[in-house]
């Protein structure tokens, strides 16, 4: 083995001098300094051109700057961007409809992070427990499945099983706990013993636990035995949904429904469904919270809020970014893409025997290096790749995530994988 040192340019540097002057030290990115991107493709300040195999954690499914966003987004900003809630806008109830009747749920509540609408969930969770469930005062508690990632405020990472999000920002807050993802007797243990759960969250693939595929019955079961406990299932598909797995959302199972109405099964369709990211193809911070009147109507007028969900300008960007999701078919793509990837990486992996294994679905993939999480060498080889021009990032120390805007054609599928092989030459 060899290791590659990566080159950055002098310019390059002063960009990231300058962040690390000035900015906060929260992230530790690649060093690399991106201007442009379009499609697949991203170009830092020097020129060089990379594929984007990132996808900023899969919020740019429908490829960088896709002119139709950027038109409806361009357009709608010269007209009108922000009202507030205090007053009615002309596009909120057209993307509400729009959302509704795509997903398959009564209303929508708007949003603009991902961990907003997270906390939306919650918020609306223990409302439902206890308007509905009929769960004394302050009593509810939430079931979170372990190793899960929904995003950094406070409430969201005390349902955190990860100790870098959680150390040194406690106390955390009460009434949460966690069981084992794709654990179904742990699950079931904890609804059968607690009348006061209220509601039961998970990521349908854990993508930042580093692309984790539970057991294909599992989402099947979890809605189940949320049923027969009477517990919210909420799908946390901020990552997963809207064609990243090959499917509208990942919680369709394999419904086949390729063409972008989402007809999902009903034994799998969660009580609550959270979306973000790809809600506006990567332009803009947009989320939303699905539900039906039953759980939804229990938040009142004032209870529950932001000064910027459900903008206009968020609302004619989702609208045309879900629009472009249908009309391109990516899900299709997604699924087709998919598998010629895969096939691909394992073939490169039954050549590198340090790829411990090849997980994913759709576009949402990752390798497995057989190394410790606190080895530094899928850092490294994230370097080498970034060197032959692909981006990517590892999670958890040893896996990298592999997922590319959802537009790839398979001409782009099969240059990526040759840079991805060429970079494991350099090590071996
Ligand atoms: C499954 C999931 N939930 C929630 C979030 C948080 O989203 P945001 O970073 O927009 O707050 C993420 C972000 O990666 C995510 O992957």
């Amino acid at each position: 083995m060899s290791a590659v040192i990566s080159s950055v340019s002098a310019l390059s540097q002063s960009y990231i001098d300058r962040e690390d002057r000035y900015g906060a030290h929260n992230y530790h990115p690649v060093p690399v300094v991106l201007e442009r991107g379009e499609g697949v493709f991203l170009w830092d300040v020097e020129g060089k051109r990379y594929y984007d195999f990132l996808s900023a954690y899969s919020a740019v499914n429908q490829g960088h700057c896709h002119p139709r966003i950027v038109k409806a987004m361009t357009e709608q900003a010269q007209k009108l961007t922000l009202t507030s809630r205090a007053f009615h806008n002309n596009l909120l109830g057209d993307c509400e409809e729009f959302m509704a009747k795509l997903f398959g749920f009564d209303k929508v509540l708007m949003m603009n992070t991902g961990v907003e609408a997270v906390e939306t969930a919650m918020k609306l969770t223990r409302k439902w427990a206890y308007m509905v469930k009929g769960v004394a005062r302050d009593k509810a508690r939430i079931l979170f499945a372990g190793n899960n990632f929904h995003g950094r405020t406070l409430a969201v990472i005390s349902a955190s099983t990860d100790p870098t999000a959680q150390e040194g920002f406690g106390p955390f807050m009460p009434g949460i706990s966690t069981v084992p993802y794709d654990d179904l007797m742990a699950l079931e243990k904890e609804l059968a013993a607690d009348p006061n759960i209220a509601g039961f969250f998970v990521e349908p693939i854990q993508g930042e636990a580093g692309v984790y595929v539970p057991a294909d019955n599992y989402l099947q079961e979890v809605a189940r035995l949320c049923k027969k406990y009477n517990v919210l299932f909420i799908a946390d598909e901020i990552q997963t949904g809207i064609a990243r797995t090959g499917r509208l959302l990942a919680t369709c199972g394999d419904c086949q429904c390729n063409s972008g109405q989402c007809r999902q099964p009903q034994d799998i369709k969660p009580d609550i469904l959270i979306l973000g990211k790809a809600l506006s193809g990567g332009t803009m911070p947009v989320s939303a919270v699905l539900a039906d009147d039953r759980i939804m109507l229990n938040i009142r007028p004032g209870q529950h809020g932001s000064t910027f969900g459900g903008n206009p300008l968020a609302c004619a960007v989702a609208m045309e970014a879900l629009k472009v999701v249908i009309d391109e078919d990516l899900a299709a793509n997604a699924e087709k893409m998919g598998q010629i990837f895969r096939e691909g990486l394992r073939k490169i992996a039954a050549k590198y025997p340090i790829i411990h294994g090849v997980r994913g679905k759709g576009l949402l993939n990752a390798i497995v290096i057989d190394s410790s999480e606190d080895s530094s060498l899928a850092w490294e080889l994230c370097l080498t790749m970034k060197d032959n021009g692909l981006l990517a990032k590892p999670t958890h120390g040893n896996k990298i995530r592999l997922a590319p805007p959802l537009v790839i054609t398979e001409v782009q599928v099969v240059e990526a994988l040759a840079i991805i092989e060429k970079s494991f030459a350099a090590f071996w």
